[in-house]
């Protein structure tokens, strides 16, 4: 572990003269982008942040006050296991690559460059969130997903200089020219380009599309790629507290909308009501699904066949590792209605890891529904069917009602205000978004947390404004 170099990294980097020269190439390029599309107004304020300081369950992180430019970005991987096989796939029981297998190249990098794209892209759509923030833990926690996405960059930008050569460069120079929502050079994949100015959506975000990001992490964490894995792995122990804010944050939101419908009119009380609550869930959710791709994809069978990203849990939770005659069945439009299909579980993997997706969801919505309950009130919140406004795979081109139902494009028209946010849903919502930075205040319409960051109270100064 070197964690006094400018790149503070458990890679050996010092030894790796060519590596350190493309990445100390790139450092510079990568903090213009952190000015130019980091939070905005807030570069110079000391923040409570956790760092990421080894690789060891117990105590991998540091917690202090950092000025966000001086993160220290890190490259840190899990540990090599002795003798790694690829766990599935035609290859099931070779030893694990250690280098990029020439046949699997351009796919490795279209899985690497995919992944990577998201990391900038998040911190770009999530730049002028702190001006609203609800409270100075809030403001924190904003930061600390932006700066972890910022290293979860840095773990892809490793990948592609060390092992893809001059392509390898190219791409992760790349990463840093693409802009969130431009439309002459957008991030590569869709939910990715949404807009996430106001604190409703970005708790949405946090805990429907960083949650793709687990499942994405979770699968390249079982590949035959050993760099790739190992650096996945690392990824996850941060991405647990980004959907921890995504969670507890929609949890806090539909508590106080809870308290204030007791009270009267959500609306004349300053809250957010339920039904928008509802409809935010079913607009990032749905989006989010789409980022697992087509529910029927050649793709799919061909990184499983490899040995390049396999299914969640891949090795703990299931037997058979090579799937070869084993079918799924699932649901596709055919001549104007759905009906049954059945493919080979291969190229099903996608939705295989998307039903995994789901029933994760499913708890959260579980949680939220119980502080529904203990606030005595019989209104439930629900995912929206995975059919329901998809624009990747079976389904787009398609109408489906809120309930998975196909219908005709006029009928969905006629009813899209009742499920996805509207306009003056979304500006009443950013109506509400003033900021509150005294310590141990917090906004109308969100409900304070149960407990503040490492053991620090509520009312810690969280950020020093
Ligand atoms: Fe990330
Ligand atoms: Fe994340």
């Amino acid at each position: 572990m070197n964690l006094n170099e400018r790149i503070p990294n458990n890679v050996n980097l010092s030894e790796d003269k060519k590596l350190q020269r493309a990445l100390e190439k790139w450092l510079p390029n990568y903090l213009d982008w952190w000015q130019q599309m980091g939070p905005d107004g807030f570069q110079q304020k000391d923040v409570y942040l956790r760092t990421a300081i080894s690789v060891e369950p117990d105590g991998w992180a540091n917690f202090d006050f950092v000025k966000m430019p001086e993160y220290r970005w890190g490259i840190f991987l899990k540990p090599a296991a002795p003798d790694a096989k690829i766990g599935f796939g035609d290859n099931l029981g070779q030893p694990a690559y250690q280098e990029v297998p020439g046949e699997f190249r351009n796919a490795l990098r279209r899985i690497i460059v995919t992944q990577g794209d998201t990391e900038p892209a998040s911190v770009e759509q999530q730049r002028e969130l702190g001006k609203t923030c609800p409270s100075l833990y809030d403001l924190r926690n904003l930061f600390q997903v932006n700066v972890e996405e910022g290293r979860h960059l840095w773990a892809m930008v490793y990948l592609l200089q060390k092992y893809f050569g001059r392509d390898g460069r190219d791409e992760a120079d790349a990463l840093l020219e693409r802009r969130s929502g431009n439309p002459d050079k957008p991030r590569i994949l869709e939910a990715f380009n949404q807009p996430c100015d106001d604190w409703l959506n970005f708790f949405c975000f946090t805990m429907f599309t960083d949650r793709d990001g687990k499942y994405q992490l979770s699968a390249l964490a079982e590949s035959g790629f050993e760099p790739l894995a190992r650096t996945c792995q690392f990824m996850l122990t941060e991405e647990a507290h980004h959907m921890f804010v995504g969670d507890t944050g929609l949890n806090r939101v539909v508590k106080r909308t809870a308290q204030l419908m007791k009270q009267g009119d959500v609306r004349e009380l300053g809250g957010i009501p339920l039904d928008i609550i509802q409809k935010h869930i079913n607009f990032w959710f749905s989006y989010s699904l789409d980022l697992f791709g087509g529910e029927i994809s050649s793709n799919s069978a061909d990184f499983f066949a490899a040995g390049l990203k396999g299914r969640y849990k891949e090795q703990d939770q299931y037997e058979d590792h090579v799937l070869v005659d084993q079918n799924f069945t699932m649901k596709v439009v055919a001549d104007g209605k759905l009906s049954d299909r059945e493919v080979p579980l291969r190229n099903a993997l996608n939705e295989v890891l998307r039903g995994e997706y789901v029933r994760d969801c499913e708890k959260g919505l579980a949680r939220w529904n119980k502080t529904l309950a203990e606030e005595g009130l019989s209104e439930r919140l629900f995912l929206p069917n995975s059919r329901f406004h998809r624009h990747v795979g079976e389904y787009a081109g398609h109408y489906f009602d809120i309930e998975g139902n196909l219908i005709a494009a006029e009928q969905f028209e006629q009813r899209k205000a009742d499920w996805l946010p509207t306009m003056e849903d979304r500006e009443y919502v950013r109506s509400l978004m003033h900021p509150v930075v005294e310590p141990g205040k917090i906004a109308n319409w969100i409900a304070p947390p149960a407990t503040g960051i490492k053991g620090k109270p509520f009312e810690f100064e969280y950020v020093r404004l």
